[in-house]
Parts: C-alpha cells; sequence; structure tokens
C-alpha cells in the first residue's frame, strides 16, 4: 500500500516535471459511463408530474402560436370565479406572480408584468381575451405564458378572468407596505455562510475530508495520488467548468468528480450522490477567494458557449419561458415574494445550502428547479445542455471570488 502510494505520487511529481517541460499530464476520466443516474428519475418529493407535450432544453415539441378562438363581445363570464383563478397558485403560478391586480390582490404580488389595476378602463375585452389565450399573436417578444394555446385555461376559463379583468378600474391598496413590490426591500444575504451553526453546508467539508482518504475499489483513495489538496487545489475549482476535448463537451467540477473518482480509485460517485456533493463542495472550499476564472478560449470552449448562450433564449415547458425571461428581461424585479437575480454574481455560492428545501443543492439541481417549476421536463444533470449553459452562466461571473458553501433561500 504505502509502496503503491509511492509510485503514485512519483506520477504526480512526473507530471509536474512533465508540465513543466511543456508536456502536460491530464487527469484521468471515465469516458464511457454516463455520470448520473441513468435512466435518470426525478428527485423524490418533487412534482411527479410530466410534460411531455412541451418543449425541453432537448427537445422541441410545443404547440405552435396559437390563434384564439372567436368569442362573443362583450365577453360574458363570472368575475367571481375569474378572480378566483387569478389569485390561485396552483394554476400556473397565479397572475398575481407578475401582476398587481386592483385593490384585492393577495400579499406579496410580483411585478415582472404591468400593474393590471385600471386595466378594465382601458383595454377592450377582445384584447384581454386574445392577450391571455396567446399574448405571441400581439407581441413575439411576450414573456407571458400562453396560457390558451399551451391549455392552462379553458376558454371559459379566460372568459372568466377577462369578466374579472373588466372591474379592474382602482388602483391598488396594500394594507402592508412590504406586499407592494415597488416598495418591498431587495433581499440580502447576510449569514456568514463559512460558520457551520449557520451554514449546515459546511459538514459536506468534513463529509469530503474523510471520504479524500478512503480506499477506493482500486485500491487508491484521492489521498494516494494527492497528499496536499488544499496545496494542490487552492485555486482550481475556480477555473471551472472547462471544455473537455476527450468529452467534447464543458466539464464541471461535479462531473469531473464523478469520472476522475472512477478512473483512479474505481469509486462510483455519481452526480447528486452524497459523495460527489460533498467532494464537489470541498474543491471549491479549497479554492474559495479565487476569482472566478473560466476560460472561453478555443473553438470548442467558443462553440460551447454559442450553444449555451441560444439554449438560454429557448422557451420551454407549459409556461413557455426562458431562461432569459427570468433572469434578463425580468431581472431585478418581483416574481411573486421571490426576486429575480441576474446573471452576474448567481454561481460563485454553488453549491449551495437551500434553507427552504434542508439540503445542498449544485448548479446543475438549481437547473433542473427552474425547468420543472416551468412545467419543462428536466434533464439529466451530466446532459450536455446544463453543461453548456454552466460554462456559459459561470464565465459571466469571472472576476467574482468563490464563496462555497452558499447559503439560499
Ligand atoms: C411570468 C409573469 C407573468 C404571469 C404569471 C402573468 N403575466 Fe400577464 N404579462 C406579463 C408581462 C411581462 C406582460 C407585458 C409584456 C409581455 O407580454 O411580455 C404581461 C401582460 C399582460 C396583459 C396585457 C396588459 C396590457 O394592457 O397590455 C394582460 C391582460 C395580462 N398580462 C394578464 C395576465 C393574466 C390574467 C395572468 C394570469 C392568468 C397573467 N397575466 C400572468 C407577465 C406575466
Ligand atoms: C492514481 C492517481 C490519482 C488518484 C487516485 C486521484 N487522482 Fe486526481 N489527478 C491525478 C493526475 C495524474 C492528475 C493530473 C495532473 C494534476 O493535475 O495533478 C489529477 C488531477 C486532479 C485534479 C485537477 C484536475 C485538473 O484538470 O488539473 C483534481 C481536482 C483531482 N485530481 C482530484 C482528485 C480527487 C478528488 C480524487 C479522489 C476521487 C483524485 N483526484 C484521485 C491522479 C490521481
Ligand atoms: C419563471 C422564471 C425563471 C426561469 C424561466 C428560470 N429561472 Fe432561474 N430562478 C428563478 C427564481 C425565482 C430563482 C430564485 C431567486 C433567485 O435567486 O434569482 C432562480 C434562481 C436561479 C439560480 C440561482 C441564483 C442564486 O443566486 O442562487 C440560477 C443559477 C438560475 N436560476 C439559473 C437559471 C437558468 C440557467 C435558467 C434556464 C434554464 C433559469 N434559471 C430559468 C426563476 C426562473
Amino acid at each position: 500500500m504505502k509502496l503503491k502510494a509511492l509510485v503514485y505520487r512519483s506520477c504526480i511529481l512526473l507530471a509536474a516535471a512533465m508540465a513543466a517541460a511543456g508536456c502536460t499530464k491530464e487527469a484521468q476520466l471515465d469516458l464511457k459511463a454516463p455520470a448520473s443516474a441513468s435512466p435518470w428519475t426525478r428527485y423524490a418529493g418533487w412534482p411527479d408530474r410530466r410534460w411531455d407535450e412541451f418543449n425541453t432544453l432537448a427537445v422541441d415539441q410545443s404547440p405552435p402560436i396559437g390563434t384564439s378562438p372567436k368569442v362573443e363581445s362583450p365577453i360574458e363570464g363570472d368575475p367571481t370565479k375569474g378572480m378566483e383563478l387569478s389569485f390561485d397558485r396552483s394554476r400556473g403560478g397565479g397572475c398575481m406572480a407578475c401582476h398587481v391586480m386592483g385593490p384585492q390582490t393577495p400579499e406579496q404580488p410580483g411585478n415582472v408584468g404591468p400593474d393590471l389595476s385600471m386595466v378594465g378602463t382601458y383595454r377592450s375585452d377582445e384584447f384581454l381575451f386574445n392577450y391571455m389565450y396567446d399574448p405571441r399573436t400581439q407581441n413575439t417578444r411576450s414573456i407571458m405564458p400562453p396560457w390558451g394555446t399551451h391549455g392552462s385555461f379553458t376558454v371559459d376559463e379566460i372568459k372568466d378572468i377577462v369578466a374579472f379583468m373588466k372591474t379592474l378600474t382602482q388602483p391598488a391598496t396594500f394594507k402592508d407596505p412590504l406586499d407592494d413590490p415597488a416598495q418591498r426591500p431587495v433581499p440580502k444575504e447576510t449569514r456568514d455562510n463559512l460558520d457551520e451553526f449557520e451554514n449546515p453546508a459546511m459538514d459536506a467539508v468534513e463529509r469530503a475530508k474523510k471520504l479524500y482518504k478512503e480506499t477506493g475499489p482500486d485500491g487508491k483513495s484521492c489521498d494516494s495520488c494527492h497528499e496536499d489538496p488544499a496545496k494542490a487545489f487552492a485555486t482550481w475549482a475556480a477555473s471551472m467548468p472547462k471544455y473537455e476535448p476527450r468529452l467534447k463537451k464543458a466539464l464541471g467540477v461535479e462531473e469531473f468528480v464523478t469520472r476522475h473518482a472512477l478512473a483512479t480509485t474505481g469509486s462510483s460517485w455519481l452526480m447528486q450522490s452524497e459523495e460527489n456533493l460533498a467532494v464537489s463542495v470541498y474543491l471549491r472550499y479549497l479554492a474559495n477567494g479565487t476569482p472566478i476564472q473560466v476560460n472561453l478560449e478555443g473553438a470548442g470552449a467558443k462553440e460551447a458557449v454559442e450553444r449555451g448562450k441560444a439554449l438560454m433564449q429557448r422557451k420551454i415547458g407549459q409556461l413557455n419561458f426562458a431562461c432569459v425571461d427570468c433572469h434578463q428581461v425580468g431581472a431585478n424585479r418581483w416574481i411573486r415574494g421571490q426576486w429575480l437575480g441576474e446573471y452576474r454574481g448567481q454561481t460563485p455560492h454553488f453549491p449551495t445550502w437551500r434553507t427552504s428545501r434542508h439540503e445542498i443543492w449544485d448548479l446543475r439541481k438549481r437547473m433542473q428547479w427552474c425547468n420543472v417549476a416551468i412545467r419543462a421536463n428536466e434533464l439529466p444533470p451530466d446532459a450536455q445542455q446544463y453543461a453548456d449553459i454552466e460554462l456559459y452562466l459561470v464565465s459571466l461571473s469571472n472576476g467574482l471570488p468563490l464563496d462555497v458553501p452558499g447559503i439560499r433561500h
């Protein structure tokens, strides 16, 4: 064992010597097996519904832009029912996720869309019906879901909601000033994320230190080859993800850990396993404070970034959102009670503890949630699409210091 360890350490020295001589030694990667559970099944406790008829980041299948059916004018509908539907959070998020709707607006409405409190005074029944049914017929850049075309509401339900909107003729008033999205202060994270009493994710660092020394099926541990991780990996994670020609895609820390562990120690630490999360938190933790420096040079990386950018414009799910709709067009506004952050600064704290879920989420799980929350089937964590997005997204935080594990709502 000792002898073996010595041999591997010599390999590393050799690698260093080779690197110094201008020839570099690559980290071993398993290139064959999927890096996440396959076939992929959704996490326990997440909605188990599937949305197979709508676009995902991988498949084009949403119905085309719809023309609304002809309806009578003025529209006959039940405004009371319409109000219930508008305020029902289980139906597509409720209109107050994005709109203030008069004095009866429930607490914590969002303001991604315009205030509709007076819409009954200046919009025709027909306009309201058509805009709700499919706003893209009137505004190709709309970021509002096509409620009718995508079947979120029936024609009769849309009529009820129109009837409710026709009653909206009074400016909003708020019982609590903080319910007014224009007044609500922007949340600021002030907890000390590296304090183990504040951040339960700090446990992962301790867990990883043990895993690091555990011998895998091939008789080696990480420690066999990298004796002093704090020194060896003092900056490494800040350069991730990076384009990996052997896989023809960007490789993030989590997928690196899976593929490198399998190739060196024989351990199967699939993405999203407890071991993978712990070691990924640890490797980033070791590089904390290092400015993120994702490298976008080279044809492979450039192509990956272009794909990533395009994917972030892609409308997906029953609610028909692209990443840019919420994090660029709608950024720095409220969607319901949640402040929508912009891209820069979104990633340096990942993986992060989520106080609302009591678990550590890596970036891929966050992206999966941003899919499922808009009723789009998520992809497996090792999907090339997430890798492409991650490469671009993390590069937008270049220069910001790594700060892991984070702590967020
Ligand atoms: C995710 C945010 C979002 C949600 C949820 C949402 N809207 Fe909108 N809505 C918008 C935005 C943004 C606009 C303005 C421009 C656009 O279409 O992108 C808009 C515009 C409108 C307009 C046109 C206003 C005008 O005078 O031009 C109406 C009517 C409307 N929304 C009704 C609704 C109703 C009813 C619901 C609930 C069923 C709803 N919206 C839910 C974001 C949203
Ligand atoms: C058999 C020896 C061996 C084992 C075991 C091993 N590694 Fe490595 N590792 C290497 C070599 C060789 C490289 C490439 C040269 C370098 O960067 O040191 C490398 C590189 C790395 C890198 C930097 C990657 C890069 O692109 O520069 C990290 C991080 C890493 N290893 C982590 C781990 C972890 C975590 C484990 C345990 C799961 C582990 N290693 C197990 C040999 C090993
Ligand atoms: C319907 C709106 C919506 C869409 C579309 C959406 N997100 Fe989000 N996203 C949110 C909300 C709400 C949060 C939590 C509040 C925040 O941190 O911005 C969030 C958080 C995030 C975070 C964590 C930010 C942090 O600081 O912790 C990342 C990263 C992210 N989203 C990436 C994406 C990507 C990539 C896409 C496209 C695949 C996407 N989101 C699509 C609403 C959205």
